[in-house]
């Protein structure tokens, strides 16, 4: 069992760094993608108040396929350029989204998901996949959480 003792009340940047040190411990010596992927998303789950999906969606010839995830179960293929995940994808960009029913194209996984925050990995100047993180709340993420999924992203470029 893992208990990294997280304070999910802590100022964000000590939040980050948490989930960062946690991310880094459970990563670090596993070689399976998947394995670490759903450790993550779990690890986001847990540990970031107000979401209401946490995963991850794959670059697989050429368009977005589902990777692990916590939450209600969600559209399994994204065509780039297609929605939040797709735009991130398509573009290299983080994506964040204070109301998604304002972002053209984008895909309702979960009616309850009012905004929503998309992080490509990148490897070797490719996208491999995207972080996708969604809350019912408005607004829910802003740049510090940009900048921590974007510091998570980086690590786990070589472990996924
Ligand atoms: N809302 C996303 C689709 C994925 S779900 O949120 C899990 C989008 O517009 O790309």
């Amino acid at each position: 069992m893992y208990e990294f003792g997280i304070n999910t009340s802590a100022p964000k940047s000590e939040l980050y760094r948490e989930i960062l040190r946690s991310a880094d411990a459970l990563t670090a010596c596993e070689p399976d993608s998947v394995a670490n992927m759903a450790n993550v998303a779990a690890l986001l789950w847990e540990y970031l108040g107000d979401v209401n999906w946490t995963g991850f969606y794959r670059m697989v010839e050429g368009e977005l396929v589902l990777g692990p995830f916590q939450g209600r179960a969600a559209c399994i293929r994204i065509a780039l350029g297609d929605g939040v995940c797709g735009a991130a994808a398509a573009s290299g960009v983080t994506q964040l989204v204070d109301d998604v029913h304002a972002f053209p194209g984008h895909i309702a996984c979960d009616a309850k998901s009012a905004s929503e925050l998309v992080v490509p990995i990148i490897r070797d100047g490719e996208v491999i996949a995207v972080i996708d993180l969604d809350s019912p709340t408005l607004a829910r993420f802003d740049a510090y959480d940009a900048a921590g999924i974007e510091a998570l992203a980086k690590l786990l470029a070589s472990r996924i």
